[in-house]
Formats: C-alpha cells, sequence, structure tokens
C-alpha cells in the first residue's frame, strides 16, 4: 500500500470530536472550515492548538485574523461538518450563527465554543498550526459528532439523572453577558415571528405600552420603550397612519404629546399579545410558577436597586 494512504488510516484510528474553526475576513466577512485538530493544551494560561493545511485558500484570511472561534460540534451537527468541508460558496449560508466577542461568528446549538486570540502560529510540515488564548468559553452537556477511520459517529453519554444540561464559562459570573445571552435566548424566536408579521420591535414595545388604554406622553412612551425620540417620532408616524395610534397634539411642548391606541391598534396589540404570553409559557415551562415570579421579581428590583443612590 502508498505509505502515505497507510499513514492517513493510521492517523484515522485516532478518534476525536469534529470542531468549525470560525473567524472575520476581510470586510468582516464569516469564513470557517471543518477541522479534527484541534487540541487543548494548557490551562493556566488557557490555551488551545489546531492545524491548517498550507494549500487552504483560507490561510491568508486565518494568518490575518488576530482571533478565531472553535465551535465544537454536537452529534446533530453532521450536517454542518459536511457544509464546512465542502467547496461551498457559502459555507454559512443556512447555519444558525451569530457574533461572539470580537465580531467572531460563533455557531450556536454546538456543544462548546472557544473564543481565542491569536498568539502563535507554526510552520509544521505541510500544515499550518495556530495557537490562541481562549478569552470566553461555553460548553453544555449534548452529545458530541465524533470522527474515526474516515467516518462519522457520536458517543453517547452516560446517564445522569436530576442533573440538567450544565454551562461554565469565562464569562458566567459576568452580569451584562448573563443578561444578553438570556435577552437572545428568550426572545430571538419571538421577534422573528413578530417581524414575519410585519410588527418591527419599536412597533411591538409601543403597542404594549400602550395597550389596552393607556394615554402617554410621549417623553413617558420613550423612556418605557426604551426608544430614542427620533425613532419614537418615526414609528409613531408610521402608526399613525396606518390607524394603530391617536396622538392628541393639544398639549403644548413636543415630549408632552399625549398617545393612545385605536380600536384597530388594540385589536392588533392583542393578537400579538396572545402569541407573546404563549412564548413566554414555551420559554419558561420547566420552571416553577414560584420560580417564574422570582425571576420576575428580581429582574423588576435590578434597575431600581441599581439607580438607588
Ligand atoms: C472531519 C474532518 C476534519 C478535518 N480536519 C481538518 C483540519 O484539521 N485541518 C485542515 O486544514 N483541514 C481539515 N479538514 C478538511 C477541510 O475541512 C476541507 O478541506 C475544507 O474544504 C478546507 O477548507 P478551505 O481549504 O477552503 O479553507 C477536515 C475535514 C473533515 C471532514
Amino acid at each position: 500500500m502508498d505509505t502515505s494512504l497507510a499513514l492517513r488510516r493510521a492517523f484515522g484510528k485516532f478518534a476525536t470530536g469534529i470542531a468549525v474553526v470560525t473567524t472575520s475576513g476581510e470586510g468582516d466577512a464569516p469564513c470557517g472550515l471543518t477541522i479534527n485538530s484541534f487540541s487543548s493544551v494548557s490551562l493556566k494560561p488557557p490555551l488551545v492548538l489546531w492545524s491548517l493545511t498550507d494549500s487552504s485558500p483560507n490561510l491568508a484570511t486565518f494568518l490575518n485574523a488576530s482571533h478565531f472561534a472553535i465551535n465544537i460540534l454536537s452529534g446533530e451537527q453532521r450536517a454542518i461538518s459536511d457544509q464546512f468541508a465542502s467547496k461551498a460558496d457559502d459555507r454559512f449560508a443556512g447555519i444558525d450563527w451569530f457574533r461572539g466577542i470580537n465580531g467572531l461568528p460563533v455557531i450556536r446549538n454546538t456543544i462548546a465554543t472557544f473564543e481565542c486570540r491569536r498568539t502563535q502560529t507554526v510552520n509544521a510540515g505541510d500544515h499550518v498550526v495556530f495557537f490562541g488564548l481562549v478569552e470566553a468559553s461555553e460548553q453544555c452537556d449534548l452529545e458530541p459528532l465524533l470522527f474515526f477511520s474516515g467516518q462519522y459517529g457520536t458517543a453517547r453519554l452516560p446517564p445522569d439523572p436530576g442533573a440538567g444540561p450544565k454551562t461554565t464559562s469565562y464569562a458566567d459570573g459576568y452580569l451584562l453577558h448573563l443578561l444578553a445571552t438570556a435577552n437572545e435566548a428568550v426572545s430571538v424566536g419571538f421577534h422573528s415571528e413578530l417581524s414575519g408579521g410585519g410588527i418591527s420591535l419599536s412597533t411591538w414595545r409601543i403597542l404594549i405600552a400602550l395597550y389596552p388604554e393607556n394615554r402617554l406622553n410621549v417623553g413617558s412612551l420613550a423612556r418605557m420603550c426604551l426608544l430614542k425620540q427620533p425613532t419614537l417620532t418615526r414609528t409613531l408616524d408610521r402608526l399613525e397612519r396606518a390607524g394603530l395610534v391617536r396622538r392628541d397634539h393639544a398639549a403644548g411642548d413636543r415630549r408632552g404629546v399625549l398617545v393612545e391606541l385605536t380600536g384597530q391598534g388594540r385589536e392588533i396589540a392583542a393578537g400579538n399579545m396572545a402569541k407573546a404570553r404563549q412564548h413566554e409559557q414555551e420559554v419558561l415551562k420547566h420552571y416553577s410558577e414560584a420560580e417564574i415570579q422570582d425571576l420576575k421579581q428580581k429582574l423588576r428590583e435590578l434597575p431600581k436597586r441599581t439607580q438607588s443612590g
């Protein structure tokens, strides 16, 4: 047998996980490829490595980038591995991903993510080895996608009764990160449903602030909806033209103008609120009523306590 084929086969006897390594290229274009050369290297400092063939058309992009992200795939993400190992023009097409820290493309629903600052590269034979310092990491207890002898496999985790998915992260104790992640997890599905129905986020905030019969001045409405005055004014102009809100222009200054829903506005708000309630129930279905009330109370208190001296 050809010795390099024999060696390739022997290398393949080392079972590995599979990851997609990503970075941002020119003009922030997301770039990524499937790898199994990932390895953890050191805990203190937290270092990882992976290697890229020196014939890769993406070599220059990774060499020019200061950061990369390692997305470790779950047993259900085989199609993602195939897509990122293919010659597809847009490997990110149809992939659920977002921008992490430093704008790195991060794939959702993986079993672990490491967002890294590149520290070193080493030319080694026909590959370039990239070392990275882990700046943020996340993991959860899903089953991994495996690669062995040129074939995909999965590993079944031993049952762990009573323990839900645990996550640990460098950013885990940081309040802003927790709030942003929770907000993203809770809102993403519903906001896309709203925009699918032609309702923007600012419209939605205005509708629920005024529902059912609140008459608010523009200043209070801006505060409640977390909207800047020009955005609020633009949205109100649109909603008034569509017959969903009514403005009482009699009041003196601009911020004093009173706003309320029309009958049609109330109807649209009510329809979407029913969907919002359904979505909330779905999101919180694993919480007890006491936990839900506790969570809401703590969130209500947070801005008040933060503001009080
Ligand atoms: C399971 C698996 C693991 C792979 N591991 C690596 C790797 O560690 N390094 C590498 O350079 N290519 C690896 N590849 C190959 C690349 O994903 C593939 O060649 C891809 O087309 C390379 O993209 P690019 O050369 O366009 O950047 C792997 C492919 C598969 C399917």
